[in-house]
């Protein structure tokens, strides 16, 4: 028989199951109340980067509601469990958030949106982030505010160097990487490794070679890559930064089983062939972009559109016009073997 237990008392188991993962007051309070008829427990999460549905998971055990046979709610003794997200939060979010997103015109796997990333809860976040500054490369400032805001890594691509400020940083944080084929003297770094409570994820970026700059093949560097990293790794997330399709499902292939994942990107459209090959690398040729859809890959749509039809040149600019977040969720249990790739496209303004 189920222990009876007051309203306050559940409150406080509560708060001490989330205090073991690490939330305290500051990031979701945990309060009761009693009416005539019954009582609540309220729980609100403070931060966005907390998902709703593990902390859902973790009160509505408390909850207690009478039904009838018919499943009408009786009336009295009723304990109901709220967990929402922080309204104030939520409101002062809104806004940047769309800006954030906005500005990240080449987003990339699960990317800035707080609440909706929060609430797919991934464990690791990476993201490409070269098209961070407005539209194209990234900038210091932007590359921190990434990994300050639950980004574990940002890989880059053909525009890492863009903005010349951003080249010391380069060198000096672990957590960004310009593709590994890089030639050795350019700024920067190829991979890195993360790790969240004992798991760790190494991160590899590449560069395509057909009808892209990089200085040295990408396949033999995934190799030198993966050799460099055994060992001192649990799962790999490589990202094929490449213009042709057939390059980039060329390294899913040649990675297969060797790594947990190869997603490709830079065309900024999404493509519909996420799966798990058969040596357990989960593939797509395309993560697709978050940023702006009602442009055409980042730039104002009747800009692109006349220089497309005049064949002159048209100075562009970086559309806000319908933002999405296109990504992808990865599954991984078995070191370096993936369950399962699901695509993640939505609307960015879609917060529930
Ligand atoms: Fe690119």
């Amino acid at each position: 028989m189920e222990k009876w237990m007051s309203a306050k008392d559940k409150a406080a188991a509560i708060r001490s199951i989330l205090k073991g993962k690490g939330w305290g007051s500051k990031e979701i309070s945990v309060r009761s109340e009693n009416f005539s008829m019954g009582s609540a427990v309220n729980v609100t999460i403070k931060s966005p980067w907390i998902a709703k549905k593990v902390v859902e998971e973790i009160a509505e055990g408390f909850s207690r509601i009478h039904r009838d046979e018919s499943g009408e709610i009786l009336s009295g003794s009723n304990c109901y469990v709220h967990v929402n997200y922080d309204s104030t939060m939520m409101n002062a979010m809104y806004k940047p958030v769309e800006e954030k997103i906005a500005a990240l015109s080449v987003g990339g796997y699960l990317v800035i949106h707080g609440m909706q990333v929060a609430r797919l809860a991934p464990e690791f976040v990476v993201v490409n982030g070269e098209n961070a500054a407005g539209g194209i490369g990234i900038t210091p400032k932007i590359a921190k505010d990434l990994l300050a805001n639950g980004v574990d890594v940002i890989t880059l691509g053909n525009h890492t160097y863009r903005h010349r400020e951003v080249y010391p940083y380069l060198d000096e944080e672990d957590r960004i990487l310009r593709p590994a084929n890089f030639l050795r003297s350019q700024p920067g770094h190829g991979w890195c490794v993360v790790a969240h409570d004992g798991v760790r994820l190494g991160v590899v970026s590449l560069s395509g070679n057909l009808f892209m700059n990089a200085g040295r093949p990408a396949f033999s560097e995934a190799d030198a890559a993966l050799h460099a990293l055994r060992d001192k790794v649990d799962h790999v997330l490589v990202d094929m930064h490449a213009e042709a399709t057939s390059e980039k499902v060329g390294m899913g292939w040649h990675l297969d089983g060797k790594v947990t994942a190869v997603v490709g990107t830079h065309t900024h459209i999404p493509t519909a062939d996420a799966r798990v090959l058969p040596g357990g690398t989960a593939y797509i040729t395309d993560v697709g972009m978050t940023g702006p859809r009602g442009g055409v890959i980042g730039v104002k749509r009747e800009q692109a559109l006349e220089a497309m039809v005049t064949k002159m040149p048209v100075h562009f600019q970086t559309s806000t016009e319908d933002p999405w977040l296109n990504g992808v969720l990865i599954r991984a249990e078995q070191p370096m073997r993936a369950e399962s790739i699901e695509q993640v496209l939505e609307p960015a303004t879609g917060i529930s």
